[in-house]
């Protein structure tokens, strides 16, 4: 029987090429995000390939992750790696000028939608037991600060802790919990994080070599193809171009 791995906000970036690269190594796919076209078309590629089952799903919707869950095709269960992907950025403003909803966008998605989609799989990944995988996508925002991040850092910071903490009450069962955190990766995230403003997504990437999807991809892979006994708990990973810059002084 060939190994399954659920991956939320599988229509773009991180979630999609993990699609391609798990697909590669016969995973069997469960793909789901809000964009049913996308999914279709994914399906269509990759169906040829191994089998695939889509459904259309906002995780902030807790009823409707329990129903996709409910609903998964016998043959598509159990789950042995969840990829808790979806998630975004809004308003990279300073956090006095930010909208309260962007705020309660990213919490009801990055903590909630995560939460809601790793309470209800929980039952098929301990019906694995030995060799599941939780792998939650954190970010380096998570831990480290940096202006216009505010909840979204925040946000991040609960994946992380989330992470470690299920640990702690998984141990004996044999389910693996990592916390993967990227550093910036060219995708959608920026035109997301903009509302759609592609010259400043661009004007990001632009000069420097940032992550691809597929280098993020080839770590989530790898994380849950690792030997039973082993838990990689935390992986921050940057583009060599990218690094830290210095504290910020309010001066006269
Ligand atoms: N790119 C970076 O620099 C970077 C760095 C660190 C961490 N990350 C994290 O990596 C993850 C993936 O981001 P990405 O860079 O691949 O961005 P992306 O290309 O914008 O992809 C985000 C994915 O999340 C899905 N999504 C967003 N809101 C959703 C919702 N309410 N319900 C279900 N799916 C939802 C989107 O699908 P639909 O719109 O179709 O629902 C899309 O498939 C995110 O958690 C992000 O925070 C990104």
């Amino acid at each position: 029987m060939s190994k399954v791995v659920f991956i939320t906000g599988a229509t773009s970036g991180f979630g999609q090429a993990s699609a391609r690269r798990f697909a590669a190594d016969g995973w069997s796919l469960v793909l789901s995000g809000r964009r049913l076209e996308r999914l279709q078309a994914l399906q269509d590629e990759l169906a040829g390939q191994v089998p695939v089952h889509i459904a259309t799903l906002d995780v902030r919707d807790s009823d409707a992750v329990q129903k996709v869950v409910a609903e998964l095709p016998e043959a598509f269960l159990p789950i042995r790696t969840l990829v808790n992907n979806a998630g975004l950025a809004l308003a990279p403003e300073p956090a006095q000028n930010v909208a309260l909803e962007d705020w309660h966008t990213m919490i009801d998605t990055n903590i909630k939608g995560l939460v809601n989609v790793t309470h209800a799989l929980l039952p098929s990944l301990l019906r694995t037991g030995k060799g599941a995988s939780i792998i939650n996508i954190g970010s380096i925002a998570g831990q480290w600060p940096y202006p216009g991040s505010h909840v979204y850092g925040a946000s991040k910071a609960f994946v992380k802790q989330f992470s470690y903490n299920l640990r702690c009450d998984l141990q004996g069962t044999g389910v693996r919990v990592t916390d993967l955190a990227p550093g910036i990766a060219e995708t959608e995230f920026t035109l997301v994080r903009t509302k759609g403003n592609q010259a400043a997504s661009d004007a990001l990437y632009r000069g420097t070599t940032a992550l691809s999807a597929e280098d993020i991809a080839e770590q989530i892979h790898y994380i849950a193809s690792l030997p039973d006994h082993i838990n990689i708990n935390r992986v921050e990973v940057m583009p060599t171009r990218q690094a830290w810059s210095s504290f910020a002084i309010d001066r006269d």
